[in-house]
Formats: C-alpha cells, sequence, structure tokens
C-alpha cells in the first residue's frame, strides 16, 4: 500500500509534467482505476474513454486499455500525444479481423452497409459506415434496419447475434470472439443460480448466446454497473471482466458480487475472466512512459482521416 502511494505520487508529478490526462477502462486492475480517478482522469467504458479523450483540455493521453483504444484517441484528437503504458495489448477481436479478408468481404457485399465494433484497427474501421461500442450498438442498428439498410457487422458474432434478435435487422456476422467472454457457460451459471436462487445475472453481450438467454440483464460494462444499481437483487452473478468489480462494488457497497464461472476451470474458478492485454497495464508501465515518452500511438493520417468519419457519427449519434 504504501509503495503503490509512492507510485501515484511519482505519476501524478509526471502527469502534471507533461500536462497529460489518465483514461482508462473498467477492465484495468483495480489500482489502475484508482490512479486515473484520483488524477482526475477518466475509468470508463469504451465510448466515454472516447469521449472523455477528445474533449479534455490535456494535450497528451495516457490511454491504459487495449491498442484499439490508444487509437481511437489518436483519430480523434490527432493533434494529441497518445501514449500507452504498453504497446503490446492487442485484442482478440482485432486480432480476428484482419484489414485484407474484411475488405474482401465487403467487397463481396457491396449493397450493405458496415458496421463495426469499435474493438478493432485503425485500418478497418476506415473500411466501415460506422462505428459502435456495445453502449450505442442496438440504437444504431435498430436506426439503420428502419432505414431499411442490409448490415455487415464485425467482428464479434457474439454481440452480432444478441443485436440481431434484438433488432430483427438483416445483418451477415463476421465470426470473431472475445477470449474473455467467451469462456462463460451457461451451465456453469445455472449451478450457481441453483446455490443462490434469488441472485441476479449480468451479462456482457460479447459472451456466447446461451449465456446471454439466462441473464436478467444485459448492456456494455457501464451499463452493467447500472443494472447493479437498478435491479433489486442484494446478489448478482456477473459475467464480464472481474476488472469491473472495483467500480461495480463502489456503486452498490452493500451488494454481493459473485464471478459468472468460466470453462477454464469449472465452477470453482475465480480468477480466469480477465484479459491478459488489459492487465498488461501496470503503475510501473505509466511512470516509465511518462517519464520516458515513448510508446505513442501513431495512425498514417490519411487512414485517420477516413477511420474518423465512422467515429464522428458515432459520437454524434450518440451524443
Ligand atoms: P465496453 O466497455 O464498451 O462495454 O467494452 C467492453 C470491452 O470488451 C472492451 O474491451
Ligand atoms: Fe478484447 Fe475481450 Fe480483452 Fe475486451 S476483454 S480487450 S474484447 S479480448
Amino acid at each position: 500500500e504504501e509503495l503503490k502511494q509512492e507510485k501515484f505520487a511519482l505519476i501524478l508529478a509526471e502527469l502534471k509534467k507533461r500536462d497529460a490526462v489518465l483514461v482508462a477502462h473498467y477492465y484495468c486492475d483495480p489500482e489502475v482505476q484508482e490512479l486515473a480517478e484520483l488524477s482526475g482522469g477518466c475509468v470508463s467504458d469504451s465510448l466515454e474513454m472516447a469521449r472523455f479523450g477528445r474533449d479534455h483540455p490535456a494535450s497528451t493521453l495516457v490511454v491504459a486499455g487495449v491498442k484499439f483504444m490508444g487509437e481511437t484517441s489518436k483519430i480523434l484528437s490527432p493533434n494529441k500525444t497518445i501514449l500507452m503504458p504498453t504497446l503490446e495489448a492487442t485484442c482478440s477481436l482485432d486480432l480476428g479481423c484482419p484489414v485484407e479478408e474484411f475488405s474482401q468481404f465487403c467487397d463481396a457485399h457491396p449493397d450493405h452497409t458496415v458496421v463495426v465494433y469499435a474493438n478493432t484497427s485503425a485500418a478497418v474501421k476506415a473500411r466501415a459506415d460506422w462505428v459502435v461500442t456495445s453502449s450505442c450498438a442496438v440504437e444504431i442498428i435498430e436506426h439503420l434496419d428502419s432505414l431499411g439498410e442490409k448490415i455487415i457487422w464485425a467482428p464479434d458474432q457474439h454481440l452480432g447475434r444478441y443485436i440481431q434478435k434484438k433488432t430483427g435487422a438483416d445483418m451477415l456476422l463476421w465470426d470473431g470472439a472475445c477470449i474473455v467472454h467467451e469462456e462463460f457457460r451457461a451451465r456453469g451459471i445455472a449451478q450457481m443460480k441453483a446455490l443462490y436462487p434469488d441472485a441476479a445475472v449480468l451479462v456482457h453481450p460479447e459472451s456466447p448466446e446461451s449465456v446471454v438467454d439466462v441473464a436478467d440483464a444485459v448492456g456494455s460494462t457501464s451499463q452493467l454497473i447500472k443494472a447493479a444499481q437498478t435491479l433489486p437483487n442484494e446478489r448478482l452473478i456477473v459475467a464480464t471482466d472481474r476488472g469491473i468489480f472495483y467500480k461495480m462494488q463502489q456503486a452498490v457497497p452493500n451488494k454481493i458480487l459473485v464471478e459468472a464461472p468460466t470453462a477454464g476451470e469449472g465452477a470453482t474458478c475465480r480468477s480466469c475472466a480477465h484479459c491478459p492485454w488489459m492487465a498488461m497495464n501496470e503503475l510501473d508501465g505509466i511512470l516509465e512512459v511518462l517519464q520516458r515518452g515513448d510508446q505513442e500511438i501513431f495512425v498514417e493520417p490519411v487512414l485517420a482521416e477516413r477511420a474518423k468519419l465512422p467515429l464522428d457519427r458515432m459520437l454524434d449519434f450518440s451524443a
């Protein structure tokens, strides 16, 4: 704890020196979230991270999250310096949607509107008509469907299927998945429900369909935190990255939060659901990148300009 406070103090001084602000995702480790709050930065879902970074007056953003979040920040704020505590933090959805293959897929269906999840490379976003996050995906697809548009959806098949079911939209789905959420199992959750019959089940829609089917609330990270507050249940079974427990427990201090079991080690596994790439964001890395000023995110300007169009469309729509 003492060491943590020492590191906090060093980082706070460096942030000031660099005119920098820390933007962190809910899936980062608790101490990184604590620091982001303490320093006047933000801890939020991917949509709010993008908006906060764009609107903040600081000249440097330190993005604690994964690569696509750093790229999105750079695209929205080309004149800001974007630093990341690690440049190795990617995402299985981004990896599972290489731009060449995706472009061919789009070319094969020229009459479709291309909607991509924020968890994609800048190059894939540059090929899209719309970018969405799980906070606004259903509303945006509903809107496009009401205009009679046919949709290409990439890369998360589970989120895609969930939206398709909910809206009835005509969607062609890419077959990507999140390695963290894909591990949740409906059977394990049912066993847990048998133990705690009064518990409500909260599920992020990157989870498989069978898991979404047993949910009392489905939504993005910020929507799940809201659901935890709104639902009357005292005990909540939560199927998303365990990083979320830090802010969720703050929001509902008197409730009991239980991790949904994953396939990995059966119903007893209490730490499987944590994104290995989010976990790469550590206090030491944040301090070092601020001291050295390296590990900067760059996006090729032509690509960035093109990718900004569908991102702006999303931010305007959900403003
Ligand atoms: P949201 O915070 O937008 O729900 O995103 C979840 C996620 O997996 C980010 O990597
Ligand atoms: Fe990607 Fe899943 Fe990690 Fe989010 S939790 S960054 S979707 S691999």
